[in-house]
């Protein structure tokens, strides 16, 4: 009896139900292709802007760009009129993917303010013309990622979802917070379970799995059809590979290794190589940083080493840096 399951997006059969969640800032091709090489069954890119792909925006269109190896994979889109998101998912046609995922959850003030992202949640007719237009578009299924609401007062999920689907939605994600509350709450899982009961379409849910235990549970309590994990994910590729493993499991217990201090500094290693190819070597190194401190968190003794790493400027900088972790190991 196995929570490990193949989940049926519209025509498309993802293998497994562990997916990463897009992240902007840090969820680049690198991060999935670590990601995914640990077992993640599905991927996103970071959010994409509908007027950066229908203006021909270079960077709207790398940002866009996937490849094999971290796919099957979705590229997600925010935008607030339904003849831009139209568009830019028509433009997104000629481009590799597996679905096209609707942000309806950032919260940002520049994208709130525009109607974009979690400002879609405020009226679930428009919600309806949007997504329906996407789906007019698109040449793939399509899947919309809800939270609960713009604001307590204004928790409408299930109105949402339900107009989601109407709309041909193939798939509905809820990370189950409203856009005000930001973080400081806790995922309101429940909120996951009543979505999935009144829906024929795949569930998804999201928010706070931080273990595999964590995600067993949310898979128990919701009956959800897959789990998404994302902040817990970031320098972290064994949770998806021990949450795929406790899925398989179940309902058997699985004990986890924990990552030895050169299995961590093998993946920082990887990881480092992945986004220099990708970015070249100034903003490689940058944006590396974002990453290695959760890698190489569990090293014990190291802090000093971590910290001195934040100030290199080139890989090779970097890669000394990360390998003497090893050699204060003793
Ligand atoms: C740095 C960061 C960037 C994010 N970027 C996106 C994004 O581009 N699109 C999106 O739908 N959600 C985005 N999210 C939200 C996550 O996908 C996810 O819904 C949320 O973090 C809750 O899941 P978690 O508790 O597993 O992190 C972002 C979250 C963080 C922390």
């Amino acid at each position: 009896m196995s929570l490990l399951r193949s989940v049926a997006i519209g025509d498309l059969l993802v293998k497994n139900n562990v997916w990463l969640a897009p992240l902007a800032g840090v969820g680049d091709r690198s991060f999935r292709i670590m990601q995914k090489r640990f077992g993640a069954g599905m991927t996103f890119t970071e959010m994409t802007s509908a007027h950066g792909l229908v203006h021909n925006s270079k960077k709207t269109f790398e940002l866009a760009t996937l490849t094999k190896r971290e796919r099957p994979a979705g590229i997600q889109v925010f935008g607030s009129n339904p003849e831009i998101m139209a568009e830019a998912v028509s433009l997104l046609g000629e481009y590799p993917a597996d679905i096209i995922d609707i942000n309806c959850g950032c919260s940002v003030p520049k994208v709130l303010k525009t109607g974009a992202g979690a400002g879609l949640l405020a009226d679930p007719g428009r919600l309806y013309l949007v997504v329906k237009a996407c789906v007019t578009s698109s040449i793939r299924p399509v899947s919309v990622k809800l939270r609960l609401g713009l604001t307590e007062d204004g928790i409408n999920v299930v109105e949402n979802a339900l107009a989601s689907q109407e709309a041909g939605a193939s798939l509905v994600t809820l990370h189950p917070r409203t856009a005000s509350a930001g973080y400081t709450q806790d995922a309101r899982w429940e909120y996951i379970r009543l979505v999935k009961e009144r829906l024929s379409i795949p569930v998804c849910g999201n928010g706070d799995i931080r273990s595999p235990g964590d995600a067993v549970r949310m898979a128990e309590e919701t009956g959800c059809d897959a789990v998404m994990i994302g902040r817990a994910a970031i320098g972290n590729p064994w949770l998806i590979r021990d949450t795929v493993a406790a899925f398989e499991a179940y309902p058997e217990t699985v004990l986890y290794t924990i990552p030895t201090a050169e299995q961590r500094v093998d993946c920082a290693l990887e990881h480092l190589d992945l986004i220099v190819s990708f970015k070249g070597e100034k903003r490689g190194v940058r944006e590396i940083k974002r990453h290695l401190f959760r890698y190489l968190k569990g090293i014990p003794n190291a802090t000093h080493v971590r910290k001195s790493i934040f100030l290199v400027e080139s890989k090779l900088q970097a890669q000394q840096r990360i390998r003497s972790l090893l050699a204060s190991q003793g």
